[in-house]
């Protein structure tokens, strides 16, 4: 496994044109921030050796080097779910080679469904913390040695990244939200009966990413920004049913606030 990743980052390293410490990995019809991104080169996934590839409608499939913010960067285009039928060590593999080519920074996002009864579709929520609720952690199995065998949690969304996100939207009169992100494996959207057991449990919002890509980045020291988009409501008693059409459509229609609010922190680094 570590062998693969450092083949992956070796490959990756002779052709990088630029030295990123920042990468972003965006959610469902949350491209936005990519296609800003004054584009050096593009790797299609499938010509990278050792990465999985990406099946999902609404996901190119590519890893993305260029400038944002005045910036060196690199972005992934589409990621891997658990759901498509990955291992959690496939999902997790690009921020294993993202830190052996020198990533310092990690910016997620997602669409996820509120469980917070005050959210309301199209709200952009800060991830304050996370509930791993997917049936495997991606440390299982031997400790890769880029962090310790029980990695602390207690910060797993950077406090400075988020304060600095928090100026940033108030500066620009956009309204967010903070929340604790809930990740299941999916691909079912959840039952009444499960939105409201995650709302008790302390979540405000659920989707099917970001929580394995963020505990591998953080065993690897890199600091974690991220945003969920909520692009449904999983309120009890209230619920309404969900489609990935709508998922997409309420994601489009919110991004160009969470692009602002990330192209400045990028800027702001
Ligand atoms: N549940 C899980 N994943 C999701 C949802 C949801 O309601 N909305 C977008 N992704």
């Amino acid at each position: 496994m570590y062998e693969k990743i450092l083949e992956t980052a070796a490959w990756l390293k002779e052709r990088m044109p630029n030295k990123p410490e920042t990468a972003i990995v965006l959610g469902t019809g949350l491209g936005q921030l990519a296609d800003k991104i004054e584009k050096i080169l593009a790797i299609p996934y499938r010509e990278i050796p050792n990465f999985p590839v990406s099946t999902v409608e609404g996901h190119h499939g590519q890893l993305v080097f260029g400038r944002l913010g005045g910036r060196d960067i690199m972005a992934m285009e589409g990621r891997f779910h658990y759901y498509e039928g990955y291992t959690m060590k496939e999902v997790t593999f690009p921020i294993r080679v993202m830190y052996e080519l020198g990533i310092k920074t990690l910016f997620v996002s997602n669409a996820a469904g509120g469980t917070n009864p005050s959210f309301r579709i199209g709200d952009i929520m800060i991830i304050t913390d996370h509930i791993n609720f997917m049936p495997e952690n991606p440390l299982h199995g031997p400790n890769i040695p880029t962090g310790p065998r029980f990695p602390d949690m207690g910060e797993p969304y950077n406090n400075e990244l988020i304060e600095m996100a928090d100026a940033i939207a108030a500066e620009k009169g956009i309204k967010v939200r903070h929340g604790v992100y809930l990740a299941t494996q999916g691909p079912t959207f959840e039952t009444p009966s499960e939105y409201r057991m995650f709302a008790r449990w302390g979540a405000d919002a659920v989707g099917m990413s970001t929580v394995p890509e963020v505990i591998v980045a953080r065993h690897c020291g890199i600091r974690c920004f991220g945003v969920s988009v909520i692009t449904d409501l999983g309120t009890y008693g209230k619920l309404m049913k969900v489609t990935h059409e709508d998922v997409q459509k309420a994601a489009n229609e919110a991004q160009p606030r969470m692009t602002a609010i990330m192209e400045e922190m990028i800027r702001r680094l």
